[in-house]
């Protein structure tokens, strides 16, 4: 083995990376990523690329889409403009690039508990310490935890799947600017909203702080044009540009020019919307199947937007639902366990993240049905043997 850097120690595998290999096998019913539905996926065959488009091109990105999206976040109440907008090879990517630039080994970071797993991943590598916090205490963001960083999906939440209310979003910003933080708000599930509710970016609430904003492409248009965006306070932006530089140089010019053809033809807002209704209809069916699966070992909130439901199991609260994904599988359906998206591992038992956007009706049945089964076994088990308290690994071994 080569001499390492340090910080790999840190590096933890994804168990999201793990479960795609899992899933993608033929007949597995999957409630364990985020992936949108394929039938949404937009068609492609009227698209030209000009050939421009395969020479190396500005960090930033393609100009054109740059302004289409400096206009929503206008809209949004952002202050920003093109040339303070930068196009991401995946949101994932602002994850890392804010990481780097913010984070120093030991630093204290404010996530919500429980967070997408990917981002405890990336921040953990730059050696992350955390403090948590939930939309209903806020209090641990405070000038004595001195976070370096606050990050927060306000939207339709990974996992929980919460949309904080207006006050809720007011607290958030308050409580950031009274400490020296940089806020970061992750927003990739605002266009998936099923009912009416405040949406209003939590940057555009901040009175004093730096921040950075981002959102995605992925679960509006397709996960595999990997493209996201950022725009963020004009301290921060052009370091967040030259960290982008140094990464990759700049995103794929050809999906950039794709999804700008995509976002500006005339058919983009109904083909949203499309989706979204169709989306809200499955978000039902599960909810209604869940009452009838689940109903008597889990408790969970009728998501308002995005792509999941987060189940408390009301009946085991202690239990590692870990193990379990090995057995679901051998039985064909991929869940997520609860344990990895809590930064304090010791919270996260007896929970788990089901998408809805990706199975059909009839593999949602058949899915939810064997894990109902699964659960109340493994629920009566750990109920007749009370000391087996949660024990928590650090990665789902599949
Ligand atoms: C909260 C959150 N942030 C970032 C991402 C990364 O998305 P992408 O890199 O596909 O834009 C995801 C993906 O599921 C997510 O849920």
């Amino acid at each position: 083995m080569p001499q390492l850097a340090s910080r790999v120690k840190r590096l933890s595998p994804s168990p999201i990376r793990e479960i795609l290999e899992v899933i993608s096998q033929p007949g597995m019913v999957s409630f364990a990523g985020g992936l949108p539905s394929p039938a949404s996926f937009p068609a492609l065959n009227n698209l030209s690329v000009p050939n421009e488009e395969l020479q190396y091109g500005a960090s930033e990105g393609n100009v054109a889409l740059r302004e289409l999206i400096a206009a929503q976040l206008t809209e949004r109440g952002i202050d920003t403009s093109p040339d303070r907008v930068l196009v991401l090879s995946g949101s994932q990517q602002g994850i890392d690039l804010v990481a780097k630039l913010l984070i120093e080994e030991g630093a204290s970071v404010a996530v919500e508990s429980p967070t997408y797993l990917a981002a405890l991943q990336v921040f953990s590598l730059f050696g992350a310490s955390y403090c948590c916090f939930s939309p209903d205490s806020m209090q641990s963001i405070n000038a004595q935890s001195s976070p370096a960083l606050v990050y927060s999906i306000p939207t339709f939440q990974n996992p929980s799947g919460h949309c904080y209310s207006h006050e809720q979003r007011c607290s958030l910003a308050a409580a950031v600017d009274a400490c020296d933080a940089v806020f970061f708000e992750d927003d990739p599930y605002r266009d998936l909203v099923y009912e009416a509710c405040d949406r209003t970016p939590v940057c555009s609430l901040l009175q004093r702080s730096d921040w950075v904003y981002q959102s995605s492409f992925s679960k509006s248009l397709a996960p595999g044009l990997r493209l996201g965006y950022l725009t963020a306070s004009e301290s921060l932006f052009p370091l967040l540009v030259r960290a982008k530089q140094a990464a990759d140089l700049h995103s794929n010019r050809v999906c950039q020019h794709i999804a700008h053809q995509l976002l500006s033809s005339p058919g983009a807002g109904a083909r949203l919307k499309q989706l979204v209704d169709d989306y809200r209809r499955r978000r039902d069916h599960f909810d209604t199947l869940l009452q009838r699966y689940f109903g008597d070992i889990a408790q969970w909130q009728l998501p308002v937007g995005g792509l999941f439901f987060w189940l408390d199991l009301t009946a085991a609260p202690t239990l590692d639902t870990q193990p379990l994904l090995r057995a679901a599988v051998q039985q064909g359906v991929a869940f997520m366990p609860g344990e990895p998206f809590f930064a304090d591992a010791s919270a996260g038992c007896g929970a788990l993240r089901l998408n809805f956007s990706h199975a059909s009706a009839a593999e949602a049945e058949r899915g939810l049905a064997t894990l109902a089964d699964l659960f109340s076994s493994a629920i009566a088990a750990h109920l007749t043997a009370p000391n087996h308290a949660c024990v928590v690994t650090p990665d789902v071994a599949l």
